[in-house]
């Protein structure tokens, strides 16, 4: 599987039409995802993250749905999918997420084997010993005793759960897993812990992964590719280390310039002034421009193309031949 497109997704557009107007949480967004390959989204809070990931999922919930846009997954248009296709075809079996905030809904009244074998019964018709087994081995994978499988989610760490619901959305072994903020909650040493056994499990499976943060210094060990995110556009996308060397895109080199690292003068840490805009009423031309250091009079006007800068791509009028 390795090396096939398995994720084609083109100006993907979701919106929100709420009373006070159209928010245009998402807008044109293009990507491709290869197998084995890992995605990590990152932007600050409010950009589009989640959003992008629910309308890969078919999961945007009214007010809000997908208004344009394609998502190939093998050669299948999914954007164009009923419910009960997105059920029976996509969800879980090919798409598996891993929700933002997770571990808080796992349910109190059910074991945590539980909870994992619901969708092995529901989407594979696989249950009883057959089903423990492959809990089991997943619950290893994520480096958890295989005890827990008996216990109930109160038992548990956040760590711990976090972990699980991991475990959760590898098991149906999908093309595509979506991490949306799968450590936020934790505290570093946690996360930490977690994020390498992410790694290690990208290299140990064969799947596709996505991972959305709004912490970009912790994509870096865990992306093979980086989509940076401001006001529902995709700024800047391309390999993530050619970006974290070498940031194109005014926001980018700003979210990176933001990173604390050790050791460094704490009155140097840089911040983005000004506030991300309301998406109901974007800023013209360029979204980024109110808050650009580089911006001048085309910014206001015109929507930047994406231009190629040494295989990167860049929404960037700075970066414009003519
Ligand atoms: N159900 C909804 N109704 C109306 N607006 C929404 C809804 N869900 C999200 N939005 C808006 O869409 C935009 C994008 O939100 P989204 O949750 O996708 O951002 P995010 O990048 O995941 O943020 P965070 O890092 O805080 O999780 C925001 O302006 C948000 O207010
Ligand atoms: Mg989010």
């Amino acid at each position: 599987m390795n090396g096939r497109t398995i994720l084609d997704v083109k100006d993907l557009s979701t919106h929100y039409f709420t009373s006070k107007g159209v928010v245009k949480a998402l807008d044109d967004a293009s990507f491709e995802l290869k197998g084995g390959q890992s995605l990590g989204i990152a932007g600050e809070s409010g950009c589009g993250k989640s959003t992008l990931a629910f309308s890969l999922l078919r999961m945007v919930q009214p007010p809000g749905r997908i208004v344009k846009g394609s998502i190939m997954l093998d050669g299948v248009d999914v954007a164009k999918f009923t419910e009960k296709e997105a059920r029976k075809k996509l969800r879980w079996q090919k798409i598996s997420m891993v929700f933002q905030g997770a571990m808080d809904i796992m349910t109190p009244v059910y074991t945590v084997g539980h909870q994992m074998m619901e969708p092995l019964y529901y989407h594979k018709g696989i249950k009883g010993k057959k089903g423990r087994e492959i809990c089991y081995r997943y619950l290893d994978m994520v480096d958890l005793d295989t005890d827990l499988f008996h216990r109930y989610p109160h038992e548990l760490s956040g760590g711990q759960k976090q972990r699980v619901i991991i475990a959760t959305a590898l098991l149906m072994e999908p093309d595509v897993v979506i991490m949306d903020e799968p450590t936020t909650a934790l505290d570093v040493v946690v996360e930490a812990r977690i994020m390498n056994d992410l790694k290690r499990l990208k290299h140990e499976l064969d799947n596709s992964m996505i991972f959305i943060t709004h912490d970009l210094s912790i994509l870096a060990e865990v992306s093979d590719n980086l989509a940076i995110m401001y006001a529902g556009w995709i700024v800047e996308l391309g390999d993530a280390s050619e970006i974290y060397k070498d940031p194109k895109h005014p926001y980018t080199q700003k979210l990176i310039a933001a990173i604390p690292r050790l050791h460094m003068d704490m009155d140097r840490l840089e911040y983005i002034p000004g506030a991300p805009p309301e998406l109901t009423d974007p800023p013209s031309g360029c979204r980024f421009h109110p808050r650009c250091e580089h911006a001048f009079d085309r910014c206001m006007k015109e929507v930047p193309k994406e231009y190629d800068v040494d295989g990167v791509l860049v929404k960037c009028h700075l970066y414009a031949e003519d």
